[in-house]
């Protein structure tokens, strides 16, 4: 049978990709964020994922005002870098697991979550940031270790999900992966945040207080984590902020009890904070 091992939070700052595409990761400004991920890097060596449920928002590149699907699951064979305005990132392309991500469609469809299947998707930053912050620097012709279903979700446009919509469909996610008749190390990640505005008046808007309550409660207090309404997420962590209701898929789809292996938070990155833990699913 298929297993969720783990869950992975982590914001997926376009800048700190490209810090690690350009060799920059020891330069002062991005040293103390790679540091950061030291101990995750050296943590997914050992374990060793088959495949990654990675959710992630995508950012006006393969959704935009012609089509605004709150969530998506990547059912294809595969998935390229998408251009986002410099051409695309030169890294490798996603390779996806489409039996498993029919499997969870087939299942949370049937658990009334009416997610979108897409068997052609250019993954964003959201997406491949956080796959260079975790498993390092690859080239156009090395892999990714692990297969990737991408799962993305509307943070864009409202009306967004709900955090509570997200949390319930984790839990989905989290049923229809213990019932998959393949032995698969699985681990899911959600991806976005943390606190952060970069239009408007309140460009810039970082809250730190907020944020570390955020990850202090999100291992232990998920329900609470969940009751987080959309106007607070949008009040206090910014209109970027609301991103962080990815990370409540990730928490929804882990045990109720969970051990927190490691957090890590830094301001800043860009124009963000930046945020990461990691979640074993073997509480004991
Ligand atoms: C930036 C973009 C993002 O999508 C994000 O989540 C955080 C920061 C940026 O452009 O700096
Ligand atoms: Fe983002």
């Amino acid at each position: 049978m298929a297993r969720i091992t783990a869950g992975v939070g982590t914001s997926h700052v376009p800048l700190i990709a490209r810090a690690i595409d350009t060799d920059k990761t020891q330069e002062p400004a991005w040293k103390p964020i790679i540091d950061g991920y030291e101990f995750s890097r050296k943590w997914i060596e050992r374990e060793k994922p088959d495949v990654v449920i990675l959710v992630y928002n995508d950012h006006g590149v393969a959704f935009d005002m012609s089509l605004i699907p709150t969530f998506v699951i990547g059912a294809g064979e595969s998935f390229k870098p998408a251009d986002e305005g410099y051409g695309p990132r030169q890294i490798p392309d996603v390779i996806g697991c489409p039996d498993l991500a029919w499997h969870i469609a087939q299942s949370v469809i049937e658990d009334d979550f009416d997610i979108t299947i897409a068997n052609e998707l250019d993954v964003d930053h959201g997406l491949t940031a956080p796959l260079s912050m975790m498993f390092g620097k690859r080239g156009v012709n090395d892999s990714w270790p692990c297969m990737v279903i991408p799962v993305a979700v509307n943070v864009i446009v409202y009306p967004t999900p709900s955090g509570r919509r997200c949390y319930e469909l984790g839990k989905a996610i989290g049923r229809a992966v213990a019932a998959f008749d393949q032995d698969l190390n699985v681990q899911v990640w959600g991806t976005g945040g943390m606190s952060h505005q970069l239009q408007g008046a309140r460009a810039g808007l970082i809250n730190q207080e907020w944020d570390q309550n955020f990850l202090a409660r999100l291992a232990d207090n998920p329900e609470e984590v969940a009751d987080i309404s959309r106007l607070e997420y949008v009040t206090e962590a910014g209109s970027e902020g609301i991103e962080l209701i990815m990370w409540l898929i990730m928490r929804g789809a882990l045990p109720q009890r969970v051990k927190e292996l490691h957090r890590f938070y830094h301001v800043p990155a860009s124009n963000t904070a930046v945020g990461h833990i990691v979640l074993d699913a073997k509480a004991d």
